[in-house]
């Protein structure tokens, strides 16, 4: 294990395999702490800080992309066989690199249904869907790299650009009601500040390899959209019992609403110290409206201040 002791990420350079909404929030980050991060793409973007690389393609990334490279951190989804996209291809070419640190974005769907308790990181994984015992080889593909890798587990992902709000907006959302279930989630500002956080408190003595990052408050699906329904001054359509709203939602919809945890943040939030910048969903929320509103992503006129 590398020695995590570090106060300043100032030069260091950073691989994000990945750059998806996480990845690019993350790098963009990263980039004003006067770090180089590069981001991937299957397809090659008009972006100097863009590289290609697809794991189902016979191509590897141009060599010098990994010249002087101190951090990896990937946000790819396992490949349908459960086997992890990057290491896959690149494992041999990442210990060569005698890297400081490198990340991994996982999912608290390894836990599987605790039927709305509390999970922590002690618990052990027991996941439902196949696409969750998929992530969980994956953890362990990581974990048994011999990489100096971290584990983020995360929940259901928001920020500007991917809310409630856009769904509303684009009329494709569902009201659905559902007895007892609750969901937890994270702003993106807080993964990017949690893993920089970390990366500049952490040293050998207090370093986890696995932590969630979640934020304080799981809750309904439907208490979230009705108060995303109040920012925008508009009323909320009357909910569908879940029962009737089965027929209407895809597999892949069907099985977040199969599972109900509340994931704790004790880890990342009490021991390890981190303060959220988004407590609970009313917060980011706001901030999604904010940087809407700011960047004139969507136009209408009928916001409320
Ligand atoms: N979204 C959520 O709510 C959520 C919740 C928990 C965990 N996660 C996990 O957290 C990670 C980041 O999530 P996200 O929502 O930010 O992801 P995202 O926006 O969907 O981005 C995924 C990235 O992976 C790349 N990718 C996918 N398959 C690939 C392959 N075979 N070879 C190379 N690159 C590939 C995509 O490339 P392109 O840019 O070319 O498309 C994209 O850049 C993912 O592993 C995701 O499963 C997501």
């Amino acid at each position: 294990m590398k020695n995590f002791a570090r106060n300043s990420l100032k030069n260091k350079k950073f691989i994000i395999f990945g750059g998806g909404f996480s990845g690019q929030f993350i790098a963009h980050e990263i980039r004003k702490l006067g770090c180089e991060a590069l981001t991937s793409s299957r397809r090659m973007q008009n972006d100097t800080t863009s590289f290609v690389f697809d794991s189902l393609s016979k191509e590897l990334p141009p060599e010098d992309i990994f010249d002087r490279t101190t951090h990896v951190i990937s946000c790819i989804p396992p490949d349908k066989s459960g086997k992890d996209p990057v290491l896959s291809r690149l494992l041999q070419k990442l210990k060569s690199l005698n890297l400081e640190w490198a990340g991994y974005l996982s999912t608290t769907g390894v836990y599987g249904n605790t039927f709305g308790e509390w999970v922590t990181e002690e618990d052990t994984p027991n996941p439902l869907q196949d696409r969750s015992k998929r992530r969980l080889l994956c953890e362990k593909s990581w974990l048994d790299s011999n990489l100096p890798i971290q584990i983020f587990r995360l929940p259901g992902i928001y920020g500007p650009g991917r809310s409630t709000f856009e769904s509303i907006l684009k009329k494709n959302i569902k009201v659905i009601h559902k007895q007892n279930q609750v969901f937890s989630r994270i702003h993106i500002a807080d993964i990017a500040n949690a893993i920089i956080y970390l990366l500049l408190k952490i040293n050998n003595e207090n370093f986890k390899q696995v932590i969630n990052i979640a934020d304080n408050y799981p809750t309904s699906q439907i208490e979230v959209i009705e108060h995303s329904y109040k920012l925008l001054g508009l009323k909320m359509p009357e909910p569908i019992n879940f029962e009737d709203a089965k027929k209407l939602l895809s597999p892949i919809a069907l099985s977040f609403w199969q599972e109900n945890r509340r994931v704790s943040n004790a880890l990342l939030c009490k021991d390890l110290g981190y303060k959220l910048i988004h407590e609970n969903y009313k917060s980011g929320l706001r901030n999604c409206l904010d940087v809407i509103k700011e960047k004139n992503l969507i136009k209408f006129n009928y916001l409320k201040n």
